[in-house]
């Protein structure tokens, strides 16, 4: 994410890892210097993905599985899409959801009215069918994570020396209202998707939504605050960047960098060293005006609130009167999201990334196990089991190492009291137990044909140039890697997810692979148009295949291909052949693929149109407008729903 004022600053691109544990880079150099890499590999689920390639590009394009033709990567005002499919907007920021929403209007801004409106920056999204249970692709839920604001973008005269005048109470409050998630009901008639008008289920979850606090953590005295004096609820989820679902049919969020929200005078006290790990009242680039206006994000008023944010929400959109859940048995950490499936054993595994720069790749594995027959009993499940943190290691082995208070350094000696200090600071535990730091993790998912786990690690544009080596020779990595995190066992359900022991390889090094002074590496076939950069959401479709989204911020300029969604092959011979299928609007981040059960739809998040790489964009002077779009103001994050103009299924 940027900084909500200046769209050149972005968030995560900071280092707060002080462990001296290696860089995933360097390990890398180790890694990839090896010829024997493949012979490492042959027994995994990989081999064949990385077998004999197609020797030429037309050849492997003709061989790809995905029959869609390349969308061109040139930039453009609106998005776009491959020929021979359809890209509507279904929702914007201000669009109604709860019923008796007013009409948007940009002018007044209210927190009532936005409370009952689509929230602004829409990242992760979940398609749940209707009825539950089901596979319907043609009527269903759809759950979107509003991440941020970009208040620069929704007021007029918001600049660095106006915002604390301009930022009011009232203001912060619709800001409040904006972050949070949105649930709508979404029906296919007659081929047109559309939002179903005050539904029952259409809710919204601002700030001011009361949250249960489970797991361990529950109920610490650090997570006690005056308005919270039992330390188990806490009013509402901020910086819900990407997710996942489960399979009792809920949605997971990750909060990510909830840093942001904090700041003033913190007390010279016992959180110091978490709040300085995590980067709470550091950044100085942050909300600052909402500490000025509300107390809970005032550090010298509510010291403890920061312990409250970092997890990762559970929301049952089914029941519009359930209550959210933060699941501290996940551990605190800025969550880019949190996926799952179902082990072979019934036990449920989690996966998830802190997006920072050095941060680490996280798991968890239930200790019960999934009931498709007990809903009830399963909501429960990510209340209790062992956090995981992974570390790389040269030969192609991947180790997670547990997050257990009291084995190995996580006791009273390093100021672990109980596992709900493990969780509250899980970053300096795995910094502990020598988890390797890794360039920026986003999304970490599994493949649920292959069982193959894929990791976007968006970027490290600070690594330094000590740290080239053969396999990266880019002295900043600004483009990012896929790494694939392979389990034993075998293909699909056979893979162990529970296993300690998993090997590792990166199928792609992004970056133009006709500069060869970038070190890209992909199929030899991949076009100009096929080639990405900074991946941040991963998805797959029914056969597996991988689709990534990508997220260059303000880059995009320099390298003149806008973010978009590019699809491949993860076998075959054209394996990692990666096609442009979608690119967004100027300044627009792509986000949230997410696929209907029979593939014949694909909903996208187009987040912040208007604003990355625009230099002098704002609410006053919007760099683009949406063609369709007559009011004076940059054009508004939506959902763009994807449809195949003969009905067919997306991609092939
Ligand atoms: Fe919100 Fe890591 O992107
Ligand atoms: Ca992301
Ligand atoms: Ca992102």
């Amino acid at each position: 994410m940027d900084s909500p004022l200046c769209h050149d600053d972005p968030v995560e691109d900071t280092g707060r890892n002080d462990s001296g544990n290696p860089t995933f880079s360097e390990i890398v150099a180790a890694r990839l210097s090896r010829r024997a890499m493949l012979g490492a590999l042959a027994s995994t689920a990989l081999a064949g993905a990385l077998a004999p390639l197609a020797s030429r590009p037309a050849a492997a394009q003709a061989a790809s599985s995905l029959t869609f033709a390349e969308l061109s990567g040139k930039p453009s005002p609106r998005h776009a899409v491959a020929a021979g499919y359809r890209a509507d907007i279904l929702i914007r920021w201000g669009d109604p959801v709860i019923a008796g929403a007013p009409a948007f209007d940009v002018h007044n801004l209210t927190a009532a009215a936005q409370d009952k409106q689509f929230g602004y920056n829409n990242d992760f999204l979940a398609y749940m069918p209707l009825p539950p249970g089901s596979a319907s692709s043609e009527h269903g839920l759809l759950v979107a994570n509003h991440e941020y604001t970009n208040t620069g973008f929704m007021w007029p005269g918001i600049k660095r020396d106006t915002v604390l005048e301009k930022m009011t109470r009232e203001r912060v409050e619709v800001e409040l209202a904006a972050h949070g998630l949105s649930v709508v009901e979404v029906r296919r008639t007659g081929g047109t998707w559309g939002v179903v008008a005050d539904s029952r289920f259409n809710r919204r979850v601002p700030m001011t939504t009361p949250f249960r606090i489970a797991g361990p953590a529950a109920g610490h005295k650090r997570l006690q605050t005056n308005a919270d004096p039992a330390g188990t609820r806490v009013l509402g989820t901020l910086n819900n960047c990407a997710g996942g679902k489960t399979p009792w049919g809920t949605t997971l969020h990750g909060e990510e960098n909830f840093h942001n929200y904090f700041s003033g005078d913190a007390p010279a006290d016992s959180e110091a060293g978490a709040r300085k790990r995590y980067g709470v009242g550091t950044s100085g680039r942050g909300y600052i005006w909402w500490g000025r206006q509300i107390d809970r994000f005032n550090l010298a008023k509510e010291p403890n609130e920061p312990n409250r944010f970092g997890w990762v929400v559970e929301l049952d959109p089914y029941d519009p009167a359930s209550t959210p859940v933060k699941r501290t048995a996940l551990g605190r950490f800025k969550h880019e999201g949190a996926t799952t499936i179902v082990n072979k054993d019934g036990r449920v595994v989690l996966y998830s990334g802190d997006d920072e720069r050095g941060e680490y790749i996280y798991r968890f594995i239930t200790a019960g196990r999934f009931d498709p027959a007990n809903r009830a009993a399963n909501l429960g499940l990510l209340d209790d089991g062992v956090l995981s943190v992974a570390h790389f290691d040269a030969d192609g082995t991947l180790r997670w190492l547990h997050l257990v208070h009291g084995e190995g350094p996580l006791t009273a000696a390093n100021g672990f009291d109980s596992q709900a200090d493990v969780l509250i600071e899980a970053r300096r535990a795995a910094d502990l137990l020598g988890a390797t730091r890794m360039d920026r993790p986003e999304d970490v998912e599994p493949d649920p044909v292959t069982g193959v786990v894929y990791v976007a690690l968006t970027n490290n544009a600070e690594r330094k140039d000590s740290e080239i080596n053969p396999a990266n020779p880019r002295a900043a990595n600004i483009h990012g890697h896929i790494l694939a995190m392979v389990p034993p066992g075998g293909r699909g359900k056979d893979a162990d997810h529970a296993a300690d022991i998993f090997t590792w390889t990166i199928p792609i090094l992004a970056g133009d692979p006709s500069k060869p002074e970038q070190g890209a590496k992909y199929h030899p076939g991949t076009s100009s148009d096929g080639w990405f950069s900074a991946p941040d959401n991963v998805a797959f479709d029914a056969r597996g295949r991988l689709w990534i989204a990508t997220d260059t911020g303000s880059n995009w300029s320099k390298y003149g291909i806008p973010d978009g969604l590019f699809a491949c092959d993860v076998d075959g011979p054209a394996a990692y052949l990666t096609r442009r299928f979608f690119a967004c609007p100027l300044g627009a981040e792509m986000c949230g693929p997410e696929f209907t059960p029979d593939n014949k739809t694909l909903f996208v998040a187009v987040q912040h149109p208007g604003v990355d790489g625009l230099p002098g964009s704002s609410f006053d002077t919007p760099a683009t407008r949406w063609p369709d779009f007559k009011d004076d103001m940059p054009p508004r994050p939506s959902v763009v729903v994807i449809t195949k103009e003969d009905g067919g299924v997306i991609g092939s």
